[in-house]
């Protein structure tokens, strides 16, 4: 009884020691967390896509689709952020190492797209059409102030 009570108690201190780390790093490899933050962003650059299309007119105005569109983006404008963990800057990705030099650059300019992005969700869902146009070049924008800085095509 004695020793499967501090078999129990050994195996708490561990993961009480390793929980911090694993809020951390939740991708069990670098590359685990490129596969990710690529698969967010080409979520978000589809249906960003999407509505991009409906503002130039290549497409005509989707009010259901919009609301999807919107949706999705105000998510996934989230999602890649956490994945640009340490060590991740090698391998098949676009990001550039500046990212873990200027942090706070690069935090700012995502703090800047997210601001941009929900904007253009809570128009995308308000089914008029002038009301997505008037916001989708700023978030544009903001997507390539980024990606000039950061982001080496593949
Ligand atoms: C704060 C910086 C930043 C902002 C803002 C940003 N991106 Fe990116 N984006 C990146 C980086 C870095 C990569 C490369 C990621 C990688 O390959 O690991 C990337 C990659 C991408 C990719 C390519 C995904 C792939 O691997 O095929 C798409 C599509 C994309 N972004 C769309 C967008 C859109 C749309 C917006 C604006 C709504 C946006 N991004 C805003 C930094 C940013």
């Amino acid at each position: 009884m004695k020793k499967k009570l501090s078999v129990l108690a050994f195996t708490l201190a561990i993961a009480g020691a390793a929980a911090p780390a694993f809020a951390q790093q939740q991708y069990a490899k670098a590359e685990d967390a490129v596969h990710y933050r690529r698969g967010a962003f080409t979520l978000l650059g589809y249906h960003f896509g999407s509505l991009g299309a409906m503002v130039q007119g290549k497409v005509p105005f989707n009010s259901a689709q919009a609301a999807i569109d919107g949706d999705v983006i105000a998510i996934a404008s989230k999602l890649p952020f956490h994945a640009f963990v340490e060590g991740s800057d090698k391998g098949q990705t676009g990001a550039k190492p500046e990212i873990w030099k200027e942090q706070a650059k690069f935090t700012d300019l995502r703090d800047k797209m997210q601001a941009e992005v929900a904007k253009v969700s809570a128009a995308a869902k308000s089914g008029n059409l002038d009301n997505l146009k008037a916001v989708f070049g700023a978030a544009g924008q903001s997507c390539k102030n980024c990606h000039d800085n950061y982001r080496r095509r593949l």
